[in-house]
């Protein structure tokens, strides 16, 4: 394992995740001691419009991929329009290789609490909820515990730190589906009904949860908050670039010596990040990686210097996403790699618009067609023309996300597809499980 340099080392900038190494900071106690709870002091002193006046010019985008204005997005709701207004808190990271809210959520609990009662306070609204994907067990009793200890804190329900302001906090956990993630089909759910997508707009700054207006921020959006409001827009710009402010947390995974989570001010670079990560393991290089989730278009080893931030990653033709980077080397394959991320789509796949339902099922049964050594050429336009039939068609981004694997390792590893179609590489399924396909 390699050492990073006394530069690279340098690039870190621990904010979100600077209590995770403190022993029970998930305890209110401790949390409190490491500076817990102070920005809540001093936004609810503020005016509520000056907080989110203080987002906006921080320049904070969306944790959880789309990178949408978090500010902008809070002054989207309305005010005096005598409805209740809601903050929901999107916990059910499920994007393949993504893993930063959930380390969050169990080691600083409280720094999501924190930040919701300041989100809540700023955009007006008096009940919010945390949604946590089901499989998330020990998160959501660290959440549970630490919602507990704020209410007996005073820090929520009625009256907050004598302030006039009420707000109840309730922690939900789904079912497991990741189309839950969506948005419209978390609002859904939340609300009792099978989580599907909901056509936007509107969206659901006006029409969100019982058709009333709501924020849906990430949980690595609405945790930055506290900081910001204690550090100050200028401190956060200071981290990041121009476009794409402040840290990231980076979840690097797959043939690395030191996999985890890694934060670092975005547009930190993917070589800066396998050298923090103790370099490549021994015997892998470098083949393919994905900046932001399996839904964002694989990278090679010729991008290794793109900045990843929002900006940059778009130039290389990607999209940063979750910033969940998963490493490939040339021992593995990438016709393989998209076919085991296409049947996590197919399955995932809510089943309500043709193109998402119809395309996944057929791009799998081509893709076990090629890897059991049945393909032909003809197969690869198929693969093409079916992702042209998806993108821009679906309802919701899980379809568009789909094709992202496939259209990119066709783009840069068409080679190794044509190695299955022309024998040279063996089949990696048996026919036996080409039947079904
Ligand atoms: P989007 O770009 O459509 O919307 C982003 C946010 O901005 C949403 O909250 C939306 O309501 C809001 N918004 C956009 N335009 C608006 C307008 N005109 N008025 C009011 N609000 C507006 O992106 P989407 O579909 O919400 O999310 C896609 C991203 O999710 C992908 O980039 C992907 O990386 C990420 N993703 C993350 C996962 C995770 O586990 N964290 C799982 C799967 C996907
Ligand atoms: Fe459902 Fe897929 Fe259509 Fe989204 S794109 S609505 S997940 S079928």
């Amino acid at each position: 394992m390699s050492t990073p340099r006394p530069e690279t080392l340098a690039k870190l900038t621990p904010v979100l995740t600077k209590r995770w190494l403190s022993p029970d900071a998930w305890k209110l106690d401790v949390y409190q001691r490491l500076d817990g709870y102070a920005a809540l002091r001093k936004a609810i002193a503020a005016d509520p419009d000056d907080l989110i006046q203080l987002i906006k010019d921080s320049g904070l985008r969306g944790r959880g991929g789309a990178g949408f204005p978090t500010g902008l997005k809070w002054g989207f709701i309305p005010q005096g329009d005598g409805k209740p207004h809601y903050l929901v808190v999107n916990a059910d990271e499920g994007e393949p290789g993504t893993c930063k809210d959930l380390p969050l959520m169990t080691h600083d609990p409280h720094s999501l609490v924190e930040g919701v009662i300041i989100a809540s306070y700023a955009i007006r609204a008096n009940r919010a909820y945390i949604y946590i994907r089901g499989e998330a067990v020990h998160a959501a009793r660290r959440l549970r515990h630490a919602v507990d200890e704020a209410y007996r804190a005073g820090y929520l329900g009625k009256n907050i730190l004598g302030s006039g302001f009420d707000l109840d906090l309730v922690v939900h956990s789904g079912a497991g589906a990741y189309i839950c993630g969506e948005e419209t089909a978390l609002l859904d759910s939340l609300e009792g009904f099978r989580g599907q997508p909901r056509l936007r707009p509107p969206f659901p700054a006006t029409h969100g949860l019982y058709a009333s207006p709501t924020v849906v921020n990430n949980v690595g959006t609405i945790a930055s908050v506290p900081y910001i409001v204690l550090g100050g827009a200028d401190w956060w710009k200071s981290m990041g670039t121009e476009k794409s402010s402040g840290p990231m947390i980076y979840s690097l995974s797959g043939r690395v010596n030191n996999p985890g989570q890694f934060e670092a001010g975005l547009g930190i670079t993917l070589r800066e990040l396998i050298e923090l990560a103790g370099g490549m393991q021994p015997g892998h290089n470098l083949r393919f990686w994905t900046p932001g989730g399996s839904s964002t278009p694989l990278l090679t080893a010729d991008h290794l210097d793109v900045p990843l931030d929002f900006e940059g990653v778009a130039a290389a033709g990607s999209i940063l996403g979750t910033t969940a980077t998963q490493i490939f080397s040339d021992q593995d394959c990438p016709v393989y790699a998209t076919y085991r991320w296409l049947e996590f789509y197919h399955h995932e796949s809510c089943g309500k618009c043709t193109p998402c339902r119809e395309g996944n099922y057929w791009m799998v049964r081509v893709y076990r067609r090629i890897l059991s050594g049945h393909g032909t050429q003809e197969d690869l336009d198929t693969l093409l023309d079916t992702c042209d039939n998806i993108l821009g068609r679906s309802f919701c981004g899980l379809g568009d996300g789909a094709t992202s694997p496939v259209t990119s390792s066709l783009q840069y590893f068409k080679q190794d597809y044509l190695d299955y179609i022309e024998g040279r590489t063996a089949p990696k399924l048996s026919d036996k499980q080409l039947v079904g396909a």
